[in-house]
């Protein structure tokens, strides 16, 4: 995937086994030897905390299917016996659940510290592309997932947002039949989303596999924003980022299991506890909280096919992103003016999240369209012009010197020869 390999096999079979199939250089050049900015902070642990909650997902959902049944009839009561009768079957289902809740943590940080440093800009487009399309992958995985324990929340969520799509002309209807595989959400409705539910965390491993690929052509971006030159901005993966990312980990799985183990339904509907029911309505109709700005932009338009096209329009604004923000400099921390706007963008996204567990009615109406106006407002005019007009603070010329100071070297830095380093923001 990257770089050159300095991986010797030791023993005779390793010699043949490399020379055939070189697995090991790969892992080698990739994970140890790779040179990676030595100034990364923990934001940019989040990779591999992704990574590893992929794995936690697929290997709990795998054994759950084990027990589930994609039926109508079963589907709740099995995920009853699974709770009270599959021996760990309670550990297993809470894992899951509360694990794609920690997974959109994990996410939501990996993207907002993309966004605070410019890591999507040149040369990494592609990388942060691949993201956005692992991140569409992972609202639908995630959305069918939801429907599966066929609660009350299950169900209605299921026909809520399946439904958006009759707002588009003349196919919008025949879109929803087709999906539903049926007149209404129904049983062959529940076994196809069971089916891609299994289907679709694949598939984002494999799009995991081509944004490393990606992110290993130039490396990792860093806090300060410039690209790495020479052996002295960097140091060899492991043992510097293993260990780094080891302990990150750690502390973010102690929180995961402080969910499970003590408030186990806490980011739960306590709806989605009583058997879906076609016939009642439940008051509120709430998606999980990971979508909730989404939901939020979707209902802050009156126009059905409006707020569908703005909802998907919110998420692709992100693919042009590296084109939208014109200005050269990427990290937020030479860029005065953009750090506030990034912070107020953030503040947006947090309030659209807050509005959209909100009833549609109201003062609430009215501020989720001034949110969502301004969401876009930040990728389309905000970003182009701050490019434009913004005077940045100076750049270090290596990041070597952003660590320690003007020379590059600790002895600049211990004489105190205009040693500062540019970090602090
Ligand atoms: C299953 C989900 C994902 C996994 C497993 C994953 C994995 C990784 C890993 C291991 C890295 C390198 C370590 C790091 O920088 O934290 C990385 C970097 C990156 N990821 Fe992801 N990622 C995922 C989702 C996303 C999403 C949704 C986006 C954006 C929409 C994204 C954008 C990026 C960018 C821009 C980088 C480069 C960051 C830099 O070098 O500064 N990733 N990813």
């Amino acid at each position: 995937m990257s770089g050159h390999s300095t991986y010797v096999p030791k023993s005779a079979v390793g010699k043949w086994f490399e020379s055939r199939l070189p697995i090991m250089g790969l892992i080698h050049s990739s994970f140890v030897v790779f040179p990676n900015p030595r100034n990364l902070n923990y934001l940019w642990t989040f990779g591999g905390i992704l990574a590893f909650m992929l794995v936690s997902q697929i290997l709990t959902g795998v054994v759950l299917a084990m027990h589930y049944t994609p039926h109508v009839d079963f589907a709740f009561s099995s995920v009853e016996k699974i709770m009270r009768d599959v021996n760990y079957g309670w550990l297993l289902r809470y894992l899951h659940a509360n694990g794609a809740s920690m997974f959109f943590i994990a996410v939501y940080v990996h993207i907002f510290r993309g966004l605070y440093y410019g890591s999507y800009k040149a040369p990494r487009e592609i990388l942060w592309i691949l993201g956005v399309i692992i991140f569409l992958l992972m609202m639908a995985t995630a959305f069918m997932g939801y429907v599966l324990p066929w609660g009350q929340m299950s169900f209605w969520g299921a026909t809520v947002i399946t439904n958006l799509f009759s707002a588009f002309p003349i196919v919008g209807e025949s879109i929803v039949t087709w999906l539903w595989g049926g007149y209404s959400v129904a049983n062959p409705t529940l076994n196809r989303f069971f089916s891609l539910h299994y289907l679709m965390p694949f598939m984002i491993a494999g799009v995991v596999v081509l944004h490393i690929w990606a992110l290993h052509v130039p490396g990792s971006n860093n806090p300060a924003g410039v690209e790495k030159q020479t052996a002295k901005d960097t140091l060899p993966f492991h043992p510097y980022f293993t260990v780094k990312d080891a302990f990150a980990l750690v502390c973010f799985i102690i929180m995961f299991s402080w969910f499970v183990f003590y408030t186990p339904n806490y980011l739960g509907h306590a709806d989605n506890y009583i058997p879906a029911n076609p016939a009642v309505t439940p008051a509120h109709i709430v998606p999980e909280w990971y979508f909730l700005p989404f939901y939020a932009i979707l209902r802050a338009v009156p126009d059905k096919l409006g707020g569908v096209l703005l909802m998907f329009g919110a998420i692709a604004v992100l693919v042009f992103l590296p084109w939208l923000d014109t200005s050269k400099v990427k990290s937020a921390k030479y860029r005065p003016l953009f750090r506030q706007f990034f912070w107020v963008f953030a503040i947006v996204c947090v309030l659209l999240g807050w509005v959209g567990a909100k009833p549609a009615e109201g003062g609430y109406i009215l501020l989720a369209r001034v949110l969502t106006a301004y969401y876009f407002a930040h990728f389309l005019i905000i970003l182009p012009l701050l490019g434009l007009f913004e005077t940045p603070r100076k750049v270090p010329a290596s990041i070597a010197e952003a660590v320690l100071g003007k020379g590059g070297s600790a002895n600049a830095m211990a004489a105190g020869a205009h040693a500062e380093p540019n970090t602090k923001g």
